[in-house]
């Protein structure tokens, strides 16, 4: 039986992409921060796919001793590892200010940056052990509307300035530079790494209820445009469990598409590799 751990599984495209591949016989591993929408989760999946090798594991990816714990507790339980899907984020848009864990992380950064950097480096040798292994990273197609972004590397962790939305996009920005990076250096290895390009989804917005009125109004009207979660997580299922491809980014019809071009930049990936080694390893 193959092996897939999905961050963020308790809701949205995370949940729905947690329950197509269960539906095709994989042990699936619901890494969430919150357990008990983490255990609904679970059991409806299980009673829709019939699969009984369903589980929630408890993670707060802000905390990196939180996620070594679960990258361990992974270690000590599973042989090896197929599929590792760094669904979660954190786009709480409702922030005013950093967020800074007792750890001394900005919090969206820890969840959306550091915590999949440290995990697939964690669980490296499950994946090493696994005949075909992929590793997915998610990101947005909100990213096109900021072609020329680029990272700050005095400001990533909120010290100059910082607004939610902004941290995010960059955040997104630094997984996508991270994501390449692994799969350059994995090339020619049994472990694929490639990115999904998220597009508009429906949010359940009743997990949104801090936000303005002003933001809820905006959501409700991108809501219309929008596809269902179950869409989208259709993308996640087949980079996970179908034939292996070599590309990089993947929108949601499967096409390949280009990320920002910052993202190819090689001496800035150099550096954030680097400074997420410095604060995770
Ligand atoms: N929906 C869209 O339009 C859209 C567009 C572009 C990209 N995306 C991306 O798609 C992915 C899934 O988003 P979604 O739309 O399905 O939203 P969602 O339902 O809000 O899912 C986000 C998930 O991340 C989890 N999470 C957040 N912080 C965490 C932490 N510190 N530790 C562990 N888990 C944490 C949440 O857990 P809790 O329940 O504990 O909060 C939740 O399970 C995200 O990467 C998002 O950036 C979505």
């Amino acid at each position: 039986m193959k092996t897939c751990i999905i961050t963020g599984a308790n809701s949205g495209i995370g949940k729905s992409a947690a329950e197509q591949i269960a539906a095709k016989g994989y042990r699936v591993i619901l890494a969430c921060r919150n357990i008990v929408s983490g255990e609904k989760a679970c059991q409806q999946i299980k009673t829709m796919t019939g699969n009984m090798h369903v589980c929630v594991m408890k993670v707060d990816l802000s905390l990196m001793s939180e996620t070594r714990a679960f990258a361990d507790e992974c270690i000590s339980n599973f042989k090896e590892l197929d599929v590792l899907i760094h669904n979660a984020a954190d786009f709480d848009l409702s922030r005013k200010s950093a967020n800074i864990t007792v750890e001394g992380n900005e919090s969206q950064f820890a969840t959306n940056v550091l915590a999949p950097f440290l995990l697939t480096n964690k669980l490296l040798g499950l994946l090493k052990d696994s005949r075909d292994a992929r590793v997915i990273h998610v990101s947005t197609k909100g990213l096109m509307l900021y072609p020329n972004l680029k990272l700050d590397f005095d400001n990533l962790q909120g010290q100059k300035t910082y607004h939610p939305a902004a941290t995010y996009y960059r955040n997104k920005l630094a997984l996508l530079m991270n994501s390449l990076t692994l799969k350059e250096k994995l090339a020619n290895t049994n472990v694929s790494v490639c990115a999904v390009r998220v597009t508009n989804v429906k949010i359940d917005m009743s997990r949104y209820q801090n936000i303005s009125a002003i933001l809820k109004y905006m959501y409700k009207i991108k809501s219309r445009f929008a596809i269902s979660p179950d869409e989208m997580a259709k993308v996640y299922t087949l980079l996970a469990t179908e034939r292996k491809l070599d590309g990089f980014l993947y929108d949601e019809k499967m096409r390949e598409v280009k990320a920002n071009r910052f993202v190819y930049k090689k001496e800035p990936r150099k550096q954030l590799w680097e400074i997420c080694e410095h604060l995770t390893l």
